[in-house]
């Protein structure tokens, strides 16, 4: 018995280091099992536009955009050419808030229309800020809103590096303080317009991207308008439902 005892208890002893894993096992398999909705968080799925408030870690009121400039009309387009190569300096939150109230700022008194013009005023188009060296704005991904000229924070942390990677590498998508992303909800204007809305959404692009660079060339600033770039890693770092059309990376120009 004793013997028999003996090898029971050997063999609980030799068992327990097994029990011990197995629990091991099911505690990992338990955190494996959460795991994919984990990084499903962390990936972040695709958010409807609609549904963008929500989804926003807060709000930040801009400056009241100035509508009085420096230069003239004339001298801004005379002046305007792509710039690609950007000094150290920031870009502070005034410049920001002017440079989105001209892509899409609402300035009609009706509080509706905006400084760009859009087929059947239907406004398609969403503008993104991935901010890395903006003073007065903590790195991030935000999305303006032209209702109460203000954005919200989508994600928090520098993400020029990863805008930069899908825009084929292009440099000044990584060195300029910060870029806008133009993106477009064809939805919005197909559903007047049909088929052709798609076209009129690419029109307006080029509207509120020359609204951009006469901005940009008003304020001392420059900019690129950016075409090449991975439509899909675009939007999914945006995390949003939306088109993305155009890159703007805008800094003080390197002399
Ligand atoms: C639709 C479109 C896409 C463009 N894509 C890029 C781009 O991916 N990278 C870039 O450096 N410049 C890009 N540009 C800027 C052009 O290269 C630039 O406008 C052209 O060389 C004329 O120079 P300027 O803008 O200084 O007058 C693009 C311009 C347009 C209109």
């Amino acid at each position: 018995m004793r013997s028999h005892s003996g090898r029971r208890g050997g063999l609980s002893l030799a068992i327990a280091p097994f029990a011990l894993l197995a629990v091991l096992a099911l505690a990992l398999g338990l955190a494996c099992a959460r795991e994919p909705e984990r990084s499903d968080r962390a990936k972040g799925k695709l958010v409807e536009v609609g549904k963008l408030l929500d989804a926003s870690l807060g709000q930040i009121a801009l400056p009241a955009p100035s509508r009085e400039g420096k230069l003239s009309v004339e001298t801004a387009i005379a002046g305007r050419r792509s710039v690609r190569r950007f000094s150290d300096d920031p870009v502070t939150l005034g410049q920001l808030s002017q440079l989105l109230w001209a892509a899409q700022g609402i300035t009609g008194e009706s509080g509706f229309k905006r400084a760009a013009p859009s087929a059947g005023a239907k406004y398609p188009m969403e503008i993104f800020v991935v901010a890395g060296r903006v003073r007065g704005l903590a790195p991030g991904i935000y999305w303006y809103v032209p209702s109460s000229h203000s954005i919200n924070l989508l994600t928090a942390g520098d993400h020029r590096g990863v805008l930069c990677d899908q825009a084929l590498s292009q440099e000044c998508v990584r060195d300029a303080p910060l870029s806008l992303v133009i993106a477009g909800v064809y939805e919005r204007t197909m559903e007047k317009y049909g088929e052709r809305g798609i076209k009129y959404v690419h029109i307006e692009v080029g509207a509120v991207a020359e609204n951009v660079y006469l901005q940009t060339e008003s304020l001392g600033l420059g900019t690129t308008l950016v075409g090449a770039f991975s439509d899909d890693g675009v939007r999914d770092l945006l995390r949003a439902e939306v088109s993305p059309l155009g890159i703007m990376p805008v800094g003080v120009p390197l002399r």
